[in-house]
């Protein structure tokens, strides 16, 4: 007689029955003009971006994707950067089409498009949508003009509420992105900034603690930033207001209402595959039996140089049994519903066992749920994530 017994994977080899869901990022990496405090991989647009070269070059490494990501649906595309609504409208739909040409779009997919209230014009936005965004994600930072002007941004209160409303009118699907805890902020002043954003009445916000990011102008010269206490007084202050207000914390920094997160970063959070095109961007991709990661030539100029050689991939690698498990537990966790503990084999190839001891440890320590069904943070493993994502980090070998 044979016993049927499910197939155990071979040592350091994750095995996967079937892949994660699929999204594609594109990021475009210029800025009317560099903000003090922002480490993202973007650059001051000295005079126009080259919009026309860049989007030939996006479209040729797609082409150059598509052997491994063959026959795969795409669930979402997020357009970020960067200041991806410098771009034109034409070029935005250029780009669009020649996604869609080349890739499977789920029905429905939704297709997310960042954009800076500095660079708001009606006629655009309205152009972005007819081209397929159904989503915009709106960098309004604050409503005050003297933060915004502390903060070095490009608009003020006035452009912040224009291209709001503006968003509000054409999109169904919009983020407003803020951050509190600004420089010399009370908690008056970040509640009347959350009850600016929430009078819109917008589906989603995202409210992010300012850091001061290692190579910023803000890490050099720091300005006056309150101190934690403070911060935490203003945190706890926003998020009230938030909940009164019937948007749910559904992730460490993201609010929505029911029915209206993010599903492009839940794929990530969730720990699916993403294509990342463009200066600078990230993949993650399965296969039957590897993850890989990658990263796209992070100069503008060297990647369109590279694009052009057929070279796009700056580096690859294969991400190991050691550290699935912590990247795994980095993005799960910071989700509020944490995830079903099947998702684990699921999204990394591996069964649980393999952080068998940490999740008992984590448990131990009061940071994460008891139940067996899921992977999801108490409350003090939500206040102390670090911590809690930490016990997952493996020591190199
Ligand atoms: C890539 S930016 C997107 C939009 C666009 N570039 C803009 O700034 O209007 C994404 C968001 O990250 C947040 N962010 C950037 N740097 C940050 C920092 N140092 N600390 C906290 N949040 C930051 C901002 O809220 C920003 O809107
Ligand atoms: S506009 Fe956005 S991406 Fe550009 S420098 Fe400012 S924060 Fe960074």
């Amino acid at each position: 007689m044979t016993v049927a017994v499910a197939p155990v994977p071979a040592v350091g080899r994750p095995r996967f029955a079937a892949l994660p869901p699929l999204s594609i990022y594109v990021h475009v990496p210029w800025c009317v003009r560099k903000c003090p405090y922002c480490d993202f991989n973007s650059h001051e647009a000295k005079g126009e971006a080259p919009e026309a070269a860049y989007v030939d070059a996006l479209v040729a490494d797609l082409e150059s994707a598509l052997p491994s990501i063959w026959g795969r649906r795409v669930v979402s595309v997020f357009i970020g950067g960067g200041t991806p609504s410098l771009f034109s409208a034409a070029a935005i739909d250029r780009l669009l089409a020649a996604i869609r040409a080349r890739v499977p779009l789920a029905p429905q997919a939704e297709v997310t498009l960042e954009a800076n209230p500095g660079t708001f014009e009606r006629d655009r936005f309205a152009g972005f949508r007819d081209a397929g965004v159904t989503r915009l994600s709106l960098g309004i930072q604050s409503f005050d003009g003297a933060k915004l002007k502390a903060l070095g941004r490009i608009h003020d209160g006035f452009e912040a509420r224009a291209a709001a409303e503006a968003a509000l009118a054409l999109f169904d699907e919009v983020n407003l992105d803020l951050m509190y805890a600004l420089p010399g902020q009370t908690p008056a002043e970040a509640e009347a900034d959350a009850a600016a954003a929430i009078a819109f009445g917008p589906p989603h916000l995202s409210f992010y603690q300012l850091t001061l990011e290692p190579n910023t102008l803000f890490h050099r010269h720091p300005p006056p930033l309150p101190d934690d206490d403070a911060a935490a007084d203003i945190e706890d202050a926003v998020h009230a207001a938030l909940a009164a207000a019937g948007y749910r914390r559904y992730e460490t920094s993201a609010f929505a209402r029911p029915g209206h997160e993010c599903r492009h970063n839940l794929n990530y959070w969730r720990f699916g595959d993403y294509l990342g095109i463009g200066a600078g961007a990230h993949s993650k991709l399965s296969f039957a039996d590897r993850v890989t990661r990658q990263m796209r030539w992070k100069q503008p100029q060297r990647y369109l140089d590279e694009v052009g050689r057929g070279m796009p991939i700056q580096q690859e690698a294969e991400v190991t049994r050691d550290d699935i498990g912590f990247e795994f537990m980095l993005n799960a966790l910071r989700l509020t519903d944490g995830v079903a503990a099947a998702s684990f084999a699921e999204r990394t190839g591996f069964p649980p066992a393999i952080v068998e001891r940490e999740l008992a440890e984590a448990v131990r320590r009061g940071l994460l749920e008891p139940d067996p069904a899921t992977i999801r943070a108490t409350p003090l493993g939500r206040r102390f994530l670090n911590e809690l994502q930490t016990l997952f980090l493996r020591d190199p070998k």
